[in-house]
């Protein structure tokens, strides 16, 4: 039997292809290796989103060059946003790879492999959801629906737009299908996987509404009608989705946190910058003070929903001036966690040609160690809310640090350390006793739980 050997890079969206990408392999008759070196087809899923991600996948090239030439019939494969970023260009720099294929041709593989082509082969069309393929979940109880492909946004400093294609959306019906078959194989948790969920459905053509008497307007599905109809399926207790989009966080959206009770009390709000001035530059097309305006919706909704967000330093023509408004916000809003990144730039993209402006890298660095104080001062003070409550936790397997202790997820995506019996892939009630920027620690209700049995 041939085996595989996979190494994924980058977001949620490139974790759920590559589980689609070992379900296709696994239905091929291909087993996966433990090892590099100890695989027939050696393949790569990478990102590209900032020079940090594609110098750690090239670092990897290199074992993959030297074993493709101790056994030159092995395949090496490179799928992905770098992939596609760079398309025929990846045979001219590394010779010794077999076939390259963008986010939209993960099918291509397989007829690649199935095929006698002795000679490289680049698939780079944006055509196929990988979410047809079918699924290799690495938790029976965790899985993700991809929603929608692309983005259409043009934000100045993002490569995405170049590497996933324009949105795509998929049919209503087809994702409520998907949803009831995964409830009926287990899964307890789904995570709706877009690059901008929010906007979910503007692509597709207008219906009647579901159950709606004949003859009522035809509208298109939205993102909220999607959450209230997956929220009426048996068997899913948790629905999360990532990433919404700020301009499109209506207020149907938000109350769907409120009133539907599997969709979790977290939502992450890229924020980006808290200066009006940069939002404009990064062409995000909100401002501040709209985006505070949907952190005071959320916030009169849903008052202890977990906000997220993603923060960008160094962006072209930044000034300390900008940098202090970003950091108001951060204090202001008082998020749960943020992901902070110094701005890098990216071939192709408006921002990567703002070089006038470009901010000096220990400027950046200065920059980002206040941002990233302010964050964890922040996410500490906030999490201390937990200490005292009896949570409900999603079993996710033993604890990291301690396997005598389990670990799990709260509904606000809180990572909870806990001593308890529950198995993985239940829900059970932990207490919090302590709690820092990044995770809380517990035990289990036991009594509770005997008494539920
Ligand atoms: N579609 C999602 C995810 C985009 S990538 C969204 O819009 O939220 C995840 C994060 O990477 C972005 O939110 C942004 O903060 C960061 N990012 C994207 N391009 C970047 C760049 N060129 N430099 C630094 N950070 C970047
Ligand atoms: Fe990139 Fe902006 Fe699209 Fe997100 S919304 S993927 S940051 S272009
Ligand atoms: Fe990276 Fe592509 Fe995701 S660039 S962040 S793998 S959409």
């Amino acid at each position: 039997m041939k085996r595989y050997h996979l190494t994924t890079f980058g977001c949620q969206m490139n974790e759920h292809d590559s589980e689609r990408m070992k379900g296709m392999l696994e239905s091929l008759g291909y087993s996966e290796a433990p090892e590099r070196a100890e695989a027939d087809l050696i393949l790569f899923n990478t990102c590209s989103i900032r020079e940090s991600a594609d110098s750690r996948f090239i670092a990897h090239l290199g074992e993959a060059k030297r074993l493709k030439r101790e056994q030159p019939e092995r395949i090496v494969g490179v799928g992905g946003c770098w992939a596609q970023s760079v398309k025929e260009e990846v045979f001219e720099r590394f010779p010794f790879v077999d076939v390259a294929f963008g986010p939209g041709q993960v099918h291509k593989l397989a007829e690649f492999l199935t095929s006698d082509s002795i000679t490289a082969q680049g698939y780079f069309e944006f055509e196929g959801f990988t979410g047809h393929l079918p699924a290799h979940r690495e938790r029976a109880f965790q899985g993700w629906l991809q929603i929608s492909v692309g983005c259409n946004s043009v934000c100045s400093y993002c490569i995405v737009p170049s590497t996933r294609g324009r949105e795509v959306s998929r049919p209503l019906e087809e994702l409520l299908g998907d949803a009831r078959a995964m409830a009926d194989e287990g899964v307890r948790e789904i995570t709706l996987l877009g690059q901008n969920v929010n906007s979910y459905g503007r692509d597709l053509p207008a219906s009647a509404p579901t159950g709606g008497p004949p003859g009522t307007r035809r509208e298109r599905p939205g993102f909220a009608e999607l959450l209230r109809l997956l929220d009426g399926i048996d068997g899913i207790d948790r629905i999360r989705y990532t990433s919404p989009h700020p301009k499109d966080m209506r207020e149907d959206v938000i109350r769907a946190h409120a009133e539907l009770e599997s969709v979790c009390e977290h939502i992450h709000l890229p924020l980006q910058s808290g200066s009006s001035r940069i939002l404009k530059a990064m062409r995000r097309t909100y401002d501040r003070s709209r985006y505070l305006d949907r952190v005071a919706l959320i916030r009169e909704h849903v008052p202890d929903a977990a906000l997220t967000t993603d923060i960008i330093v160094g962006f072209p023509t930044e000034t300390e001036e900008d940098f202090r408004e970003t950091m108001e916000v951060v204090e202001h809003v008082g998020y749960d966690s943020a992901f902070t990144f110094v701005f890098s730039p990216r071939r192709g993209t408006e921002a990567a040609a703002m070089t006038v402006g470009a901010v000096p890298h220990p400027v950046k660095v200065e920059r980002m160690e206040r941002l990233v104080e302010a964050v964890q001062r922040g996410a500490r003070e906030r999490a201390q809310r937990f200490v005292g409550r009896t949570v409900e936790v999603l079993v996710e397997g033993r604890s990291r640090t301690d396997p005598d202790r389990l670990r799990g997820r709260t509904r606000h995506n809180k990572v909870v350390n806990f001593g308890g019996l529950a198995a993985p892939g239940e829900l059970t009630d932990v207490e919090i006793l302590a709690a820092t920027s990044q995770t809380l620690s517990g035990e289990e209700q036991l009594l509770a739980r005997a008494a539920a049995r």
